[in-house]
This record gives structure tokens, C-alpha cells and sequence, in this order.
């Protein structure tokens, strides 16, 4: 794979409240309008990266809240990195947390599927976890050039 050359960065911190949500999606959708996305493009990504900010927001601070940090950095070529980490409870068994229709959180609300949309959306989800210590989630996609 050629080496990814970085053309643009940024950072935001925002509290595990559900609001935030909103605010992630959209400081992403403002950050990306320099690569002229197409709409589908755009909707993919905002769609797993919310997966990964509602997951901090809904599973790493239970009872409390605490900071989630999003850095997204584009690449020449139109490749776009998203970062989502959290200092929460983290995941004792990644691999388990990641198969389709596994979740801890109450199955009334919860579908256990936000690991397998990131996949489903993005070319590549990376998941690094440390009990007691908090969750990174590494978001990639390439955005095709338009026809
Ligand atoms: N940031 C996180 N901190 C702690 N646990 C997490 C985090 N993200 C995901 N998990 C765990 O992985 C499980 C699966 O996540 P997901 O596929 O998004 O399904 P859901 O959120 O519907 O439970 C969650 O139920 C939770 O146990
Ligand atoms: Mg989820």
C-alpha cells in the first residue's frame, strides 16, 4: 500500500451527551465539504462515524460522561481517516463486540449492529480496546472521483 500522505487534519472533544451526536455529524460534514463529496459519499461516512460517537455516547460512560475525541484527516487521493476514541469502560472481547446482533445494551433499543454498519459504509474499521481504559475506533474510506 502506498505511504498516506496527509493533507488536512482536525480535532474536536465533545461530552458523551446524545446531543453531541448531531454536533459530530456535522463539524464532519463541514470538514469534508473540501473534498466535494458526492451525497452518498457524505451519508456513508456521517452514517458509521455516528455509529462510532453513539457507541461512546451510549456504552462507554455508563452512569456518567466523560470526553470523546473525533480526528478526522484526509490523505491525498480522497482517502479520509475518522478517529473516534473515548477514556470509558472499554471492550473485553473485541471480536465478539464487532459480530452482528451483539450488544450489551438493552435489545428493546439497541441492535447490535453499529460495528456492522461501520463495516458495511467504510473500507476498513479498526477497533483497539482497553478495559478500564477506553475504545479507538479507526474509520477509513477512500471516496472514489466523481464519473
Ligand atoms: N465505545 C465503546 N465503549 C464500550 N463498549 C462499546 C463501545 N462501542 C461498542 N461497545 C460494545 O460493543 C457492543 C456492540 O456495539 P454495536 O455493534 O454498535 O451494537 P449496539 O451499540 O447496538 O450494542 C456494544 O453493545 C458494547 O458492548
Ligand atoms: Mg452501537
Amino acid at each position: 500500500m502506498p505511504k498516506l500522505v496527509p493533507v488536512n487534519q482536525t480535532r474536536v472533544t465533545f461530552l458523551s451527551r446524545s446531543v453531541n451526536e448531531g454536533y459530530a455529524r456535522a463539524v464532519l460534514a463541514a470538514f469534508l465539504t473540501q473534498l466535494d463529496p458526492t451525497v452518498p459519499q457524505l451519508a456513508d461516512i456521517k452514517t458509521a462515524v455516528s455509529e462510532a460517537v453513539t457507541n461512546c455516547i451510549v456504552h462507554a460512560y455508563p452512569g456518567t460522561l466523560g470526553p470523546v475525541q473525533m480526528d478526522i484527516t484526509l490523505f491525498e487521493g480522497g482517502v479520509v481517516r475518522v478517529v473516534v476514541r473515548d477514556r470509558g469502560v472499554g471492550i473485553e472481547d473485541v471480536a465478539r463486540a464487532m459480530e452482528p446482533l451483539y450488544t450489551t445494551g438493552d435489545p428493546e433499543e439497541r441492535a447490535g449492529l453499529g460495528f456492522a454498519v461501520m463495516q458495511s459504509f467504510m473500507d476498513s474499521v479498526r477497533v483497539a480496546s482497553r478495559p478500564g481504559h477506553g475504545t479507538r475506533v479507526t474509520l477509513v474510506r477512500q471516496l472514489e472521483r466523481r464519473a
